[in-house]
């Protein structure tokens, strides 16, 4: 028998359906609610509301479980690379070799920029912040591939993914290597997914960057676990711009732009920040948590909290383990990794944090891995976008290919002025 909610509602008693999620979790279906009721549902920040049916990534918030296509996260960051788990989270399933291969043969076919967008990086300032050239550049190749602005079938479709990957990664290192005022260095097709961006990102003339495999596999671990993340932020919002019938690079560039805020992907820039002001003798870090709990400071402790997760962020302890191995293969220790381990102690035992279920999010030990491989801080939103592109796109993909998606448009309660009349200028 179907499950349903009853609603009482002026007088009225309504039958809701109930959807089940694949792992028993429960949905009350309320879209027919205003067309039955004349009322909307309230849901501020949509903190309750599911926007979409998806198969793409499970989360678990209570008790900290994150699934990509229902493989456990922990299972994914130490064999496979960032492109066969691109792959995964986009086609619905694991590759098998021709296709990882196919796949990775696109990738490096559309890692170059078209001459027009190379030429675009001159006229921006030096000092301009990454993201804002990350997303309008990806928007930008929209000009450079128009025939792909609509995707008929999947060779289309893979085409435009594969170019997006792809050149993510080689506008990052262009934008960073302008900002230093370094030659652009060109990617390298015989290099994989990883290795391709530190060369462009660290090579000079001459002299190819020495890969370093155990900061190759930290960079792969930390694309993969910013893969995907279901209805985060970004995720919606390219799935909002989507839903209009948007193209993939402008509904993807609208990511980035919801990606930079620092509550979202923006927060590893602010944990670093944080620390380095912890670091040179600006504040204790008892004072730091003591400024978190104050709401009239304005200050968060960033790289903590979560709206789904009231556990550990999974991503967040693989990350910390990573941090010691990376730091005992390179054998330098950053004094910040103390501090964040400080920091999160003094979390973890403080009520205000304990009562609240806050804990460090993927953002709180990424940042001092990033900056181990010698990643300037300022690129460090730009890593979580280069990883969370495939998530985009596979969010993209299952909302361009349900022919039941709708133009997503929520509602509103208005609590504006009344009508009255317009003042002309001379009486105001
Ligand atoms: N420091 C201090 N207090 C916090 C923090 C924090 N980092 N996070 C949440 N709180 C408090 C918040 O003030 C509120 O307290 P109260 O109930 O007394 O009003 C309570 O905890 C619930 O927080 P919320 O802001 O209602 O939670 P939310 O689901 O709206 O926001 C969040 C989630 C991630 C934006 C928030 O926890 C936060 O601002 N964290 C710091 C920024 C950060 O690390 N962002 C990265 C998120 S994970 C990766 C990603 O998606 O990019």
């Amino acid at each position: 028998m179907e499950r349903t909610a009853k609603l009482t509602f002026e007088g009225h008693e309504l039958e809701l359906p109930i959807e089940e999620g694949a792992e028993g979790e429960l949905a009350i279906d309320v879209s027919d609610l205003y067309g039955k009721t004349g009322a909307t549902t309230l849901d501020r920040s949509l903190a309750n509301t599911a926007l979409c049916r998806s198969q793409i990534t499970y989360i678990d918030g209570d008790k900290g479980i994150l699934r990509y296509r229902g493989i456990p996260i922990e299972d994914l960051v130490y064999r496979p690379n960032f492109v066969e788990i691109a792959w995964l989270l986009i086609f619905g399933r694991l590759p098998n070799r021709q296709e990882l291969s196919d796949f990775s043969e696109a990738l490096s076919n559309n890692q170059l920029l078209h001459e027009g967008l190379r030429h675009q990086f001159q006229h921006i300032p030096v000092d301009a912040p990454p993201m804002a050239i990350l997303s309008a550049m990806l928007n930008n190749l929209a000009c450079y591939h128009q025939e792909l602005l609509t995707v008929e079938d999947t060779e289309q479709f893979t085409l435009a993914a594969a170019r997006l990957i792809s050149k993510v990664r080689t506008i990052a290192a262009f934008s960073y290597r302008r900002s230093r005022g370094l030659p652009i260095i060109h990617p390298d097709p015989a290099l994989r997914y990883c290795a391709n961006f530190l060369h462009m990102m660290f090579s000079v003339p001459y002299r190819h960057h020495v890969l370093d495999p155990e900061i190759e596999d930290a960079l792969n671990l930390i694309f993969i676990l910013h893969a995907d993340h279901e209805q985060n932020c970004s995720t919606a919002t390219v799935r909002t711009v989507g839903s209009a019938r948007a193209n993939l690079f402008a509904s993807c560039a609208a990511g980035v732009c919801a990606l930079w805020g620092p509550l979202h992907g923006g927060a590893n820039v602010e944990v670093i920040s944080m620390l380095e002001q912890i670091a040179a003798g600006g504040m204790e870090p008892e004072e730091c948590i003591r400024l978190a709990k104050d709401k009239d400071s304005g200050f968060r402790l960033f790289g903590f909290g979560h709206r789904v997760y009231k556990n550990y962020d999974p991503r967040a302890k693989i990350l910390r383990e990573t941090c010691e191995r990376v730091f005992a293969r390179i054998q330098v220790r950053d004094p910040l990794l103390d501090i964040a381990r400080k920091l999160e102690e003094l979390a973890l035992k403080d009520s205000y944090f304990v009562d609240r279920r806050l804990y460090p999010n993927v953002d709180f030990y990424s940042g001092i891995i990033l900056r181990a491989m010698g990643i300037p801080t300022n690129m460090f939103t730009v890593c979580f976008a280069i990883g969370r592109l495939p998530g985009w796109i596979a969010h993209w993909k299952e909302q361009h290919d349900d022919p039941s998606s709708r133009i997503i448009r929520p509602r509103q309660v208005y609590l504006g002025s009344k009508q009255r009349g317009y003042v002309p200028m001379s009486e105001r």
